[in-house]
């Protein structure tokens, strides 16, 4: 079929959709999607007495906490001169701008003109683009729709509001060091690309094998017994499938083990549009040798080409009191083809390569191979394949909320429970044949601990 060319830059299209995609700043489609949503801002503490330039969705803003403790987000550039008010004063209601002090309060009002005459209209005149603002888990979360005045609640993440275990926020990148130690690579995780190159890696299961090579983990002793080592990695014979659900999509894979009633399942959710869970480090520890850990992350979109990660873990009371430690590390070592080989291999004279020796560490790969493939990937020119099911639901649903959204419709919703609280499963372990029908609502659920876990005696058991 040939397309007109008017449809080439609508969504009817692949082309016109792909077009759209990548976008976040204001005026496209891509950016009018993403302003349905909350995003979080910055953390909580990062708001002490200086105001703190941010960009988000492609707007440059200036986030600032007033004395009275509340959060104030404005359009950084005065509308006096263009001064920024990353140099302004905070004051007591909102921010003075240092070159002439107009001052604003947090909702764009113009408050003092001191250099202007007592009744000028202008005052009234002069609006500061703004944003509402939440404080809430850590962080500050900012609502840029048109609704300003009427945002919608706040969803609130349920890593963050569990309270079944302990909650810590990771910014930066933190790699194993010498002797395992961690070690603060970067105080930032800031990457200089789309953000979609990420949430498209996180939906698509095939990677983990090819890309990070992980097999079975070399376990502690003491945890032996109870990690099924007859899982069967070969993708020919695993169920890997993608689910659309409510709030976004899970990405499952179901490998089957020696016992026909017995399978261990992985399943990593993308909830629209900032939010990525899994449970667990690593691919394939169970639930119940992981200290139960449920893990994710939040991305802080700052422009087409650029976003931030900023990690969420909670290490549940968990099953397992047993030694923790070197078991999360991937194959055991001597096996030729494992990725802790390589990365344990100098980096060669020659290697003409931005990121030399950059295999076996996971986070490394994931970025440096989301890197590769281009600020904004030229995605008319992929060749998707059967592995990319995942991908291609993902693209599924941000076309339609996207749609949705340029027709006057809502986006995805997030449907959060009476609490306010946003609950996205996620589930890796072992768990009855019987349980799992692969559909939205029925997978095994961290949650509700359907799943093969250690009783407190130590005995393995379906809880
Ligand atoms: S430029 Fe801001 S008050 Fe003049
Ligand atoms: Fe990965």
């Amino acid at each position: 079929m040939v397309e007109s060319e008017a449809a080439e830059t609508g969504l009817d299209s692949y082309a016109g959709f792909l077009a759209e995609y990548p976008k976040t700043g204001p005026g496209t489609r891509g950016g009018d999607m993403l302003r349905r949503y909350w995003h979080p801002l910055c953390l909580s503490n990062d708001l002490k007495d200086l105001p703190y330039p941010v960009r988000m969705l492609g707007e440059d803003l200036v986030a600032f906490r007033t004395a009275e403790g509340k959060v104030g987000l404005l359009g950084a550039r005065c509308p006096h001169r263009c001064a920024s008010l990353e140099y302004g004063q905070i004051v007591a209601k909102g921010i003075q701008c240092s070159y002439h002090g107009w001052t604003f309060d947090r909702t764009g009002h113009c408050t003092a003109m001191p250099l202007e005459p007592a009744n000028t209209p202008l005052k009234a005149e002069v609006k500061q683009p703004w944003y509402p603002t939440h404080e809430w888990g850590g962080f500050v979360w900012c609502y840029m729709g048109l609704d300003k005045q009427n945002p919608p609640p706040l969803p609130k993440l349920d890593l963050l509001a569990r309270t079944d275990g302990k909650v810590t926020l990771q910014r930066g990148i933190i790699l194993p060091g010498p002797e395992g130690t961690p070690v603060v690579v970067e105080p930032v995780d800031i990457r200089n690309y789309n953000y979609l190159a990420f949430l498209e890696n996180f939906v698509d299961m095939g990677h983990i094998y090819a890309l990070h090579m992980i097999l079975p983990p070399n376990l502690p002793e003491d945890l032996r017994p109870y990690c099924d080592l007859s899982v069967d990695t070969d993708w020919h014979r695993t169920q890997h499938r993608a689910i659309e659900t409510d709030w976004g999509i899970k990405a499952v894979v179901v490998h089957n083990t020696a016992n026909p009633e017995v399978k261990f399942v992985n399943t990593f959710s993308v909830a629209m549009p900032i939010y990525y869970r899994f449970s667990g480090l690593g691919a394939r520890q169970a639930d119940f040798c992981d200290d139960r850990r449920e893990s994710g992350g939040v991305i802080r979109i700052i422009d087409d080409k650029h976003f931030e990660l900023i990690r969420v873990s909670l290490v549940r009371e968990g099953n397992y009191r047993g030694r923790a430690g070197s078991f999360y590390g991937k194959s055991a070592p001597g096996t030729p083809q494992t990725m802790a080989m390589r990365g344990a291999l100098p980096p060669k004279p020659y290697d003409r390569r931005k990121y030399p020796a950059w295999e076996g560490n996971i986070v490394l790969e994931d970025l440096v191979i989301q890197e590769s493939q281009g600020p904004i990937p030229p995605r008319e020119s992929e060749h998707l394949a059967t592995s990319d099911a995942g991908v291609a639901l993902l693209r599924r649903v941000w076309r339609q909320s996207i749609a949705n959204v340029a027709n006057g419709l809502p986006p995805k919703t997030i449907v959060t429970d009476n609490a306010g609280v946003f609950d996205v499963d996620t589930f890796k372990g072992f768990a009855k044949a019987s349980d799992i029908e692969l559909g939205p609502r029925n997978m095994p659920s961290s949650r509700d601990g359907r799943g093969l876990i250690r009783d407190d005696a130590g005995r393995l058991v379906f809880a």
